[in-house]
């Protein structure tokens, strides 16, 4: 039944951020349809959990696309689908710029063709490249040191480009790094391959991996090791429907940062880890990765002042808590 507030479509919603946004949206009212090839997504968190509607097929589809604007009255679209793997973008950086770009580009003039003017987008603080002050702001320049940043800055290039000529008014969202799980246990991290932290942690700690390799201990941090910048999930869904409302109420363009406003080290995280699972996770010193940065810190300022946005799962335990609620349950039935 309709709740009477707008449809929206959320491309990659069977994506990690892309479900726990859907699901603030539900919450939130909104119909929502979701879009997603299921690359990499998840069919089961959608029709199983959410129940909702998902259409199976990809943002480079443009007569799916056309049908898609035509059978629903869509009043906006949420962009989350991307291929996100930084070392895979080196290797393959054709495939990132046909997904990343061209993918983004096609679902743009879909949108035009049908009218429909507000787009929220999922870009990332890898647009920022090696930061020059920390913590990072909006206004911080914006030099990606791979291709998948370059995919998304190019986005956010014609994101302002379409403003400009077509008046299509769009929320660039820069996460940090998007961490833990819905708290109530329905939706988390099912990444494959996994490469973030937290979750790799929360493997080890279940078993499913021999141990977790720390890269890099003598970085200028008070511990050696790197610091990242942590968002809870549920936090960066509830981000998403307050840019969404300042959207439909007929704001300007804008980007917005989104962190948790202070950083924790690598051993930080596996120290909480422990503390949450009751495990000592076994750990591997090895040398740095180039192009890492010691510090990758935001300043959110910007999206609690106009958004009104307040982080209600600040703290690394309840993020790692989350997460291994979720974990405990994903891999409960396998050996
Ligand atoms: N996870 C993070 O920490 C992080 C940080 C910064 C930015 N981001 C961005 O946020 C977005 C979501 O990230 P995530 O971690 O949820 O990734 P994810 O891989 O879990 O979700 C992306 C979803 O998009 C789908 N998809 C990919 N290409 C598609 C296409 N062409 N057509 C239809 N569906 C397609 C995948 O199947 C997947 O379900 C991505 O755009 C990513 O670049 C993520």
């Amino acid at each position: 039944m309709s709740s009477g507030k707008p449809t929206i479509l959320v491309t990659g919603g069977a994506g990690y951020i892309g479900s726990h946004t859907v699901l603030a949206l539900l919450q939130a009212g909104y119909d929502v349809v979701v879009l997603d090839n299921l690359v990499y997504g998840h069919r089961d968190l959608l029709e199983k959990v959410l129940q909702i509607e998902l259409v199976v097929g990809d943002t480079a589809d443009r007569a799916l696309l056309d049908q898609i604007f035509q059978t629903h009255d869509i009043a906006a679209v949420m962009h989350f689908s991307a291929y996100a793997y930084v070392g895979e973008s080196v290797t393959d950086p054709a495939k990132y710029y046909r997904n990343n770009v061209l993918g983004t580009l096609t679902l743009l003039e879909a949108m035009l063709a049908a009218s429909v003017k507000k787009f929220v987008f999922s870009s990332t603080c890898a647009t920022y490249g090696v930061p020059e002050v920390v913590p990072i702001p909006e206004n911080h320049p914006q030099n990606p040191i791979n291709p998948y940043g370059a995919t998304k800055l190019m986005v956010e290039r014609i994101l302002s480009d379409f403003d400009v000529a077509y008046s299509l008014k769009s929320v660039r969202f820069r996460y940090f790094n998007a961490a833990g799980a819905d708290p109530n246990g329905l939706l988390g991290e099912d990444h494959n391959p996994e490469t973030h932290l937290i979750p790799l942690v929360l493997l080890t700690a279940l078993g499913k991996r021999e141990y977790i390799s720390i890269f890099g201990t003598d970085y200028p941090t008070p511990d050696g090791t790197c610091i990242r910048d942590y968002i809870h999930v549920s936090d960066l869904a509830d981000a998403h429907v307050l840019g969404l409302e300042y959207l439909l109420k007929g704001s300007d363009s804008e980007v917005f940062n989104l962190g948790n406003g202070s950083g924790f080290s690598v051993r930080e995280v596996i120290a909480a880890a422990e503390q949450v699972t009751g495990v000592t996770i076994p750990v591997q010193e090895s040398d740095r990765r180039p192009g890492d940065p010691p510090s990758l810190i935001g300043s959110s300022e910007k999206a609690r002042k106009i958004l009104g946005w307040q982080p209600q799962y600040p703290s690394i335990k309840d993020i790692v808590f989350h997460a291994w609620q979720w974990h405990q349950q994903r891999h409960k039935d396998e050996c």
